[in-house]
């Protein structure tokens, strides 16, 4: 693992930025997370050489493969009368294929990095979940990162029907491989202090928090629904930033937190708050894959500035737990007593 000399006040020590991601020793708290960023082999070297501490590859989406399937499908009855055994072909290769496109990528990256590569998956099928994992650990990756989400729009459903099948899910991922197995989760949870606990104790290597997804929008002349707010804003940092101290401690794996971190100043907030590392994505669209080298200048000038000489000196050092006033991080209401004159009207 490199070590960073610096000069500070005339003194030398050696700075380590190295923390510990899913039981794997990576050099620094930066992570890329999963996005069309870290879909292609070039932009995957450009990660690494921006210095970053890990990869995570985009998503394989079952969802898409079976959107591709279903296009086919619905094409042939408008033109023919279907045969279904031509159209299980299709179903297996569509799959293959699109599997297969996947797996060439974990092995191009594994071939061309030096950082560990994670790769990403989202199933809707319950069958389908484990033969994804299995695939993905064949190819080579590192670790992997489950990206599950259903949206909770189902009425017959209940909170405990939906997380009962999370947490069998996970369970069932967890002991079909061999390699780290993360959870990357949303905030929509009645009960996600308890949910993310349980969710820790699957066996999981580690929970990423949170998870940012498609938000839908309406064009009022065209009467369709659109992408909006693709990219995060640097103020949606407090939610991650919120949950992570009230949970760090208090679970049985890692946190990771993703969502609203632009700037080396939100990865120090992260850690401070009890983040094992950070995945950032949206900045980078912004700014440029290279722009996660500053992040971690100005991690290491905050680091001299403060004397700490490896993360784990101010680890976890404002989380809830840490803090002398635990209150403060389950305030939510706007109470009278703590508005000021900067918000009244004139
Ligand atoms: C264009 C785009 C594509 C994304 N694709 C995926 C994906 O395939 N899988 C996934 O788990 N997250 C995906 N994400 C979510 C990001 O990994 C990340 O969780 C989210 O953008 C919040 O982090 P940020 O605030 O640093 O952008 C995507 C985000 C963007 C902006």
């Amino acid at each position: 693992m490199r070590n960073i000399l610096i000069k500070a006040n005339q003194k030398t020590y050696v700075m380590d930025l190295s923390v510990s991601y899913l039981g794997l020793k990576i050099k620094n708290p930066v992570v890329v997370g999963s996005s069309g960023i870290t879909s292609n082999i070039e932009n995957l070297k450009k990660i690494q050489e921006s210095g970053a501490g890990a990869v995570v590859l985009k998503s394989i989406f079952e969802e898409e493969i079976y959107h591709e399937y279903r296009s086919i499908l619905e094409k042939e009855q408008q033109e023919n009368t279907p045969d279904y055994e031509y159209l299980d072909y299709y179903d297996y290769k569509i799959k293959d294929d699109n599997v297969k496109k996947y797996l060439s990528l974990i092995e191009a990256a594994k071939k061309e990095l030096d950082i560990p590569v994670i790769a990403s998956y989202n199933c809707v099928s319950d069958w389908e979940w484990t033969f994804f994992a299995k695939k993905l650990e064949e190819a080579g990756a590192d670790a992997i990162e489950v990206n599950m989400f259903m949206l909770a729009s189902d009425f017959s459903k209940t909170c405990e029907n939906v997380e009962d099948t999370y947490l069998k899910q996970i369970e069932k991922i967890r002991s079909s491989v061999k390699i780290p197995v993360s959870v990357k989760l949303s905030y929509y949870y009645a009960d996600l202090a308890s949910f993310v606990k349980r969710v820790s104790e699957t066996g999981v290597d580690g929970i990423v928090l949170f998870n940012r997804f498609f938000h839908p929008d309406f064009d009022i002349d065209k009467f369709e629904v659109v992408p909006s707010n693709i990219l995060s804003q640097p103020s949606d940092l407090a939610i991650s930033l919120r949950w992570i101290s009230i949970l760090s401690g208090r679970v049985d794996c890692g946190l990771i937190a993703s969502t609203g971190v632009h700037d080396g100043a939100s990865v120090i907030k992260e850690i401070l708050a009890g983040a094992d590392a950070v995945q950032t994505v949206s900045t980078l669209y912004k700014n440029g894959i290279g722009y996660v080298s500053q992040m971690l200048d100005d991690l290491k000038t905050w680091m001299e500035k403060h004397n700490f000489e490896k993360i784990d000196d101010f680890k976890g050092k404002m989380s809830q737990v840490n803090s002398p006033n635990p209150a403060e991080y389950e305030r939510v209401q706007f109470m009278r007593y703590f508005e000021s004159k900067k918000y009244e009207l004139d």
